[in-house]
């Protein structure tokens, strides 16, 4: 009934939730439509709520009526998930009529391929690795689906070795990162849409093919601020029932900040992660902001 945990897998490497649907193949089998939009992020790096937001009201040049026909999970198939009310994410995909905004979480290398032969536009967001790591544990902790994250020390471990769904975020961000200039990829930062969300509405605009004059790109960056959505029914998952997910325990939409890993991380712990993500991030020509 959707209350009991996932059990986790290995897929080509990789930590995945099982069963996401029938079979992997089924996934990596998926066609894509020329005309589908994909958003792509790391669990918790924002795209899958706030970019879906964005882009919906771009496609429907700020018409908030329309946005608000359905909730989130209903508006954007999720390809590689379950929802119990919905079926499988390809079944979902495949019975949306075109055009089609869909989401994914999946690490560049684990896409089916149709996505890239068909040449999709893609979205994908990052955020920086430390509110990333505390959102995504608070995540874990409210979504009853997920495997329960454990205490707070065992899931830093967890986070910095990778052994968290969907895989590594440094793995993950790279991938994406790498393959940007040989598809058509849009790579965004979570903190530049904190800081300048009507310039980074403006691109994914301009990237999307809609052109939008500085009235509706206000009303966009009104609708989609975190206050205004925290209270939005269709964009806060408080459809989802309790049982699936309790935000009581920990609201989905927490607190929308860059820096939040301040309260968390002790020093060492910090001192720890940044030692790591610079051997692994060095030379990548990646670059986050901690903090503004
Ligand atoms: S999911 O489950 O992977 O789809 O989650 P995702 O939407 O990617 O990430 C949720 C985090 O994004 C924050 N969020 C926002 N921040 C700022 N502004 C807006 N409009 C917004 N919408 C969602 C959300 O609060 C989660 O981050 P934390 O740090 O936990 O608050």
């Amino acid at each position: 009934d959707g209350t009991e945990r996932m059990t986790v897998d290995y897929v080509k490497g990789i930590l995945q939730p099982t069963p996401t649907c029938d079979s992997w193949d089924q996934i990596w089998d998926f066609q894509a439509r020329p005309d589908d939009l994909l958003i792509c992020t790391y669990p918790k790096a924002e795209g899958t709520t706030w970019t879906q937001e964005i882009v919906d009201l771009i496609q429907n040049e700020g018409d908030v009526d329309r946005t608000h026909r359905a909730p989130t999970h209903v508006r954007f198939p999720f390809i590689e998930w379950i929802i119990q009310s919905i079926g499988s994410g390809l079944e979902h995909a495949n019975a949306m009529p075109s055009p089609r905004t869909l989401k994914t979480h999946l690490p560049f290398q684990l896409l089916p391929p149709s996505f890239l032969e068909k040449n999709c536009k893609i979205i994908y967001m990052a955020r920086n690795p430390k509110d990333n790591l505390v959102s995504y544990y608070h995540f874990h902790r409210m979504n009853k689906a997920l495997p329960a994250p454990g205490t707070w020390e065992e899931y830093f471990e967890s986070f910095l070795t990778g052994k968290v769904c969907w895989g590594s975020w440094h793995d993950h961000v790279k991938g994406w990162w790498e393959a940007r200039d040989q598809h058509r990829i849009l790579y965004l930062f979570y903190e530049d849409m904190k800081m300048n969300p009507k310039h980074e509405i403006r691109k994914l605009g301009e990237f999307i093919g809609k052109k939008l004059d500085d009235s509706v790109l206000d009303k966009i960056v009104h609708h989609t601020s975190f206050d205004v959505m925290k209270q939005n029914p269709m964009a806060n998952y408080s459809t989802v029932p309790a049982k699936v997910m309790d935000h009581s325990v920990s609201p989905f939409m927490r607190k929308g900040e860059v820096g939040d890993w301040k309260n968390h991380f002790t020093v060492a712990q910090n001192e720890r992660f940044d030692e790591d993500y610079q051997r692994r991030m060095a030379g990548t020509g990646l670059t986050f902001r901690f903090q503004f």
